[in-house]
This record gives C-alpha cells, sequence and structure tokens, in this order.
C-alpha cells in the first residue's frame, strides 16, 4: 500500500524558464507500435470479418463454421483448395454458417462486399445472407450465381437497411442448395474501410489510433517479427498480393495470421495516419532459440531485408518497386528507420553483434541515409545491456514493461543518459498494475486503469523532458479484442469486440500529450511538491515537462500528480510574456478506473479555458490526474 507524505499546506512552485533555450524535441517522438497479438489484425483492426476464412485453422476440422438447414452437412478437405497457397476447402451440403470473430459487424445502412471461391458438382447458385447468431433474424440478403465445376470467386454486395440494429449478434450464411455438393475455397466479408481502402482497416478503430497524431508506426514487431518458430517468422514476401495467394502462418500468440495485414497494409495503415513506418527486418533470431549465425547463411536474409526496403521505397524500374506498383501503390513510400530483429538480448548464444554488424553495414552501403535500430545496447525490461561495440547504431531500442511505481521512478532516468551515444528508441512500454501480463492474461486486464494511465505519463515526462536523447517511444500493445479468448496480455491501449471500441485511461493520458508536443523543451524546475512513499522508497508526488512550439507561440505544460488530492500550484515564469488566457486539458478520477464497451468515456479528458494568465499565477490540478495547460507566450 502506498503511504502518502503530504507535506502539510505546501504549496508547489512549477518555474519555467525561458531564458534558457532548451533543447530540440524529437520530430518523431511519439508514435505506435503494433503486432498480431490480442487479436490486433484477425478479429481487430483488420476488415474482414469471416473468421477462418481459407479453412487452415485447423488440419481436421472447419472452426467457426457449422453446417446450416435440415440435413446439411460440413466438412473439412485437406487438400483440393483453390491454389497451393489454400490447399483446403470446405465441403458443404444445404449450407453452412460462419460465426465471425465474437459475431459480426453489423450496422444500419452499410454495404458489404462478400466475395466466395466455390465450385459445385452441378451448377446453381449461394444465396447468402447476414442472420442473428440463432437465425431468427435475416438483416440482408443476395444471391450469388455462377457456381460451376471448377473454381471461380463469387462477388456480390449485402446492405442492410437503416431500421437495422448495430449488433455484434450476426453470422454469415451461405445457402448452397441442398440438391448439390459445394465446396467453398475462400470466403471473405468485409464493411466498409478507413480512407475506403480495399483489403483494409475497420473506421472506429482507425479513428482512434489517427486522433494520437502518431508520428511513426513500429511493426511488424514485437515477437511476431521473430516467429516462434523459423517458418513462422514475418516472411514479407508471402504476404503480398491478392489475399487469396498468402497461405498465412501461424501467429506466436497462439492462434493463424491470415497475413490480410501483409506489408503493403502495413505501410498503407501507416500513410492513413499521417504516419511514417519504422520497419523491423527479421533478422535471424527465432522465439525457440534458433539462430542463423552471421555469414553465408544470414546474407539471404539480409538481401531479403534490403529487397524489403526496395520495395517500400523503390522507383518502378527496381525489381521490389515495381511489384510494389503491381500491387496497387505506385508511389514509393518513406523509410527512415530500420530496425534489425526483436529483442535479440534473448539470443543467448550472442550471436547478435555479428548479424547486427552483417546488416548494418548492407543496409547503409546501400541506403547510407536510414538510421540502423539495435535491439540491444540500451537498458531492457529486465534491466539487462547488451552494448554492440563493432559499430555505433543510429538508436537502442528499450522495452520497459513496468509497474506503475517503477514506472513513475523511471521519470528521471533519461536525465542522466549519455549525450554522445546513440539515440533511444522506446520501443515498446506500459506501465501495469498486474504481475506478468502475459500469464493467464484472460483473467486480468484487458485494458489499463487511471493508476496505469499516472505512470504512463510521468514516465512520459521524462522522455519529454529528455527528447534530445528519447528520439522515439511507442506503448504496447496497442490493441485487443475484449472478448473471453481474445487476448494473450492483459494490459493494452484500446480494446474492442466486432462493433464497438474505446481507448483506455492511458490511451487518453497519451493522446494528451501526443496531440500537444512542441519543438523545443521549456526547462521547468518544481519546488516544494508533495512525495509519495511505498515500501521504504520515495518519489515525488507530481511530474512535470514542458515544451514550446517556436512557430506559434504556445507552451504545453504537463503536470501528472500521482497524489490523491487536489494541488494548488504556483507558476513562475521567466523570460517570457504570458498571455491572458489559455487552457487546460485534464484527466482524472479514482485509480482503478477503467473504460469499457459499456463505458468508453467512464476516464476521459475534459477541457477548460483559463484566464487571468500572467508571469505568476496559481491553478490546482485535481488529484489523481494528467493535466496538459496551454499557455502562450511571448518571448
Ligand atoms: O508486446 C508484447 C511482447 O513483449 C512483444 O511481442 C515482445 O517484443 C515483448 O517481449
Amino acid at each position: 500500500m502506498i503511504l502518502l507524505a503530504l507535506l502539510a499546506q505546501s504549496v508547489t512552485t512549477l518555474s519555467l524558464d525561458f531564458s534558457k533555450p532548451g533543447v530540440a524535441v524529437s520530430p518523431t517522438l511519439y508514435g505506435l507500435m503494433t503486432e498480431e497479438i490480442n487479436h490486433s489484425y484477425d478479429g481487430g483492426l483488420y476488415g474482414e470479418q469471416v473468421r477462418n476464412r481459407s479453412f487452415k485453422d485447423h488440419r481436421e476440422q472447419a472452426p467457426h463454421w457449422r453446417a446450416v438447414g435440415e440435413g446439411a452437412s460440413i466438412a473439412l478437405e485437406p487438400t483440393g483448395g483453390i491454389n497451393a497457397a489454400m490447399p483446403a476447402c470446405l465441403k458443404v451440403k444445404g449450407g453452412a454458417a460462419n460465426e465471425g470473430y465474437w459475431g459480426f459487424r453489423i450496422q444500419p445502412g452499410t454495404r458489404y462486399k462478400l466475395s466466395v471461391w466455390a465450385k459445385a458438382d452441378r451448377a446453381g447458385s449461394i444465396e447468402a445472407s447476414l442472420e442473428s447468431a440463432d437465425g431468427s433474424k435475416v438483416y440482408t440478403k443476395t444471391t450469388l450465381t455462377g457456381v460451376g465445376s471448377g473454381w471461380s470467386k463469387l462477388e456480390g454486395t449485402l446492405e442492410t437497411s437503416r431500421s437495422v440494429p448495430a449488433t455484434t449478434d450476426g453470422r454469415l450464411v451461405l445457402k448452397t442448395g441442398a440438391d448439390r455438393t459445394t465446396w467453398l475455397g475462400m470466403v471473405s466479408l468485409f464493411g466498409p474501410t478507413f480512407n475506403n481502402r480495399p483489403n483494409g482497416n475497420r473506421p472506429d478503430l482507425m479513428q482512434l489510433l489517427a486522433d494520437m497524431k502518431p508520428k511513426f508506426l513500429r511493426f511488424p514487431g514485437g515477437n511476431y517479427l521473430e516467429g516462434s518458430t523459423f517458418k513462422d517468422r514475418f516472411n514479407w514476401k508471402k504476404t503480398l498480393g491478392p489475399i487469396e495467394t498468402r497461405p498465412g502462418h501461424q501467429a506466436p500468440w497462439g492462434y493463424r495470421s491470415t497475413d490480410g495485414m501483409g506489408l503493403l497494409e502495413f505501410l498503407e495503415w501507416a500513410e492513413d495516419m499521417g504516419s511514417e513506418p519504422v520497419l523491423g527486418v527479421f533478422a535471424g533470431y527465432v522465439l525457440n532459440g534458433d539462430v542463423i549465425e552471421a555469414g553465408t547463411e544470414l546474407s539471404g536474409f539480409v538481401q531479403d531485408a534490403l529487397d524489403q526496403v526496395e520495395y517500400i521505397t523503390g522507383g518502378p524500374k527496381t525489381k521490389w518497386g515495381a511489384q510494389r506498383v503491381k500491387d496497387g501503390h505506385p508511389k514509393p513510400f518513406p523509410l527512415r528507420y530500420v530496425e534489425v530483429g526483436n529483442e535479440d538480448a534473448f539470443d543467448v548464444s550472442g550471436s547478435y553483434e555479428g548479424r547486427f554488424v552483417q546488416f548494418y553495414d548492407a543496409i547503409k552501403k546501400k541506403y547510407p541515409k536510414i538510421k540502423v535500430i539495435s535491439t540491444t545496447g540500451g537498458k531492457d525490461w529486465l534491466g539487462r545491456r547488451f552494448p554492440i561495440t563493432a559499430r555505433k547504431p543510429d538508436l537502442l531500442d528499450e522495452h520497459y514493461y513496468s509497474s506503475t511505481w517503477e514506472m513513475m521512478a523511471m521519470a528521471t532516468q533519461y536525465d542522466a543518459y549519455d549525450r554522445k551515444g546513440p539515440k533511444i528508441f522506446v520501443g515498446e512500454w506500459a506501465a501495469q498494475d498486474v504481475p506478468e501480463p502475459w500469464k493467464d492474461a484472460a483473467k486480468k486486464g484487458p485494458t489499463p486503469n487511471l493508476k496505469c494511465a499516472l505512470a504512463d505519463a510521468a514516465f512520459m515526462t521524462g522522455m519529454e523532458r529528455n527528447s534530445d536523447v528519447v528520439e522515439m517511444a511507442c506503448y504496447a500493445p496497442l490493441l485487443v479484442n475484449v472478448n473471453p479468448g481474445g487476448r494473450q496480455w492483459a494490459v493494452n491501449l484500446i480494446g474492442y469486440d466486432a462493433l464497438s471500441s474505446f481507448g483506455s485511461p492511458s490511451y487518453y493520458a497519451q493522446k494528451m500529450m501526443m496531440e500537444r508536443v512542441g519543438d523545443r523543451t521549456v526547462p521547468v524546475s518544481l519546488s516544494g511538491a508533495p512525495t509519495q512513499s511505498e515500501g521504504g522508497r520515495t518519489l515525488p508526488g507530481i511530474f512535470t515537462s514542458a515544451t514550446r512550439d517556436t512557430k506559434s507561440g504556445k507552451v504545453y505544460v504537463k503536470i501528472v500528480n500521482a497524489l490523491p488530492t487536489a494541488q494548488e500550484i504556483q507558476f513562475e515564469v521567466k523570460g517570457a510574456k504570458v498571455a491572458s488566457s489559455g487552457s487546460i486539458t485534464f484527466l482524472s478520477g479514482q485509480l482503478p478506473d477503467v473504460n469499457s464497451i459499456e463505458e468508453p468515456f467512464k476516464v476521459a479528458p475534459k477541457q477548460e479555458a483559463v484566464t487571468g494568465l500572467s508571469g505568476s499565477f496559481r491553478r490546482t490540478v485535481p488529484g489523481y490526474s494528467v493535466s496538459v495547460l496551454e499557455l502562450r507566450v511571448n518571448e
């Protein structure tokens, strides 16, 4: 239990000193990190609604499918599918229904694109409908004609009327006819997508992400990059092209990935948020401990990474740039950051330095402007450092999954970092109030409470004050399907089911801070601030940072009050004239407060206008709160 040692009646003074230059704020300070975990893509952001769409989720059965209609039957056939990438198919007599990812996203007045690869022993048609899970309500239906003896792709539109309710109570039914046997090779259903991208993303989740104004997107992992076994690494070349040619693979988090979210989709996702990609390349280390040592064998993977960079940035005359054009994106994407592997400190063979050097040299030779990120060398969440000495990485990726107390304690760790060393990329971090969020995740979480959000924000003040060293940071994991069985990690930023989504208190704390980052820090100090104690250890009760936008004169003062009581703060401004009006945005509540599907805005920011500001003024911040005070100054 936290014992709060409040200094009785003391007033905290927060001083902002504009007479000192501060440091430049990294323009890429805050971004997002993503991987396939917690059904982040399949059953999450990726707009596909049909689960087990190509019958690869199980070798002998067809989970998430069932026979529908009197005398109907379904059976998985492991061979005879539409192509080598999709060898399995579903033999159907009568009709089959798909249950979706914990239901379907049924919405009023909405058009759904349906595609079905099918063949039958007698020519005919398929009656497709979206219905309630028990079949008692039919929301919309259509007929797909032209089923023949060979595989063909049938396409149609399902459109709901405006009176259809918004619900997850749905299933997709395909009535194939009692008089024949039909085989289904791949079935896909998409509702509207963000920016109307084909094979695109769920609009509500994309909006939540874009609203954070992330400067970059780190992908594809995380453990998802490495894979549990070598064949299940993120093999980007197999994630390109039409969805029926992508074989998919087993994700390390216990379920298969369709790879519908492939390399191009990651890039378009970043583009749609106005972010730049931060590309993690497979670097020869697999989660089961297998390693491809530096040398000839690794050179194939180094070439694979160079091809990947060419796919992203190359012109139409390059082999892989031409492939991207063919895949539908003529314009090259920007790419300034490549990360070699993920968490290679777990590679106990000690091979990382050699592997890193091989990648580093090859990338720098062909793309000298790309910044190469090492996954070791910084401090990680187990407190380890494995410095690379043969080369100086441009950035070191540090990961922190820490208790709320430790995260607050780390608010000052970057004050002491070596200014001459590599820059820091905090590529995964989160404050958590449950131990080991990867164990028994179904019983914990799914999203952080206000206590976590306060610690997150406190840590961010430290990154912001030191953003001459911390060049980039991104929280993880980002997304979680909140349904039972949907998650493998307990503390995740954004939750959703098939229909609705919500940001956690940590989401809002980060959004408030990410939306308001200037281009220079303002030297800030606190005096007379109360402290907090736990188990004999003492930490500040209040955390702060300040940045300014040198063009507009806007100043953003971030204040985290980790104490239960409101705090009166005396602001003293030196070296600039403060305009009399501004605003304050704050997030507050009780420590255990969480948001949920049912109460998405229980903890959400509120904004108030502030007047009477000057070089010396007082303002009270609520107990347990994150506040951003916006001022305007003339220097
Ligand atoms: O974010 C969850 C996992 O934590 C990531 O996949 C991995 O990089 C880290 O260990």
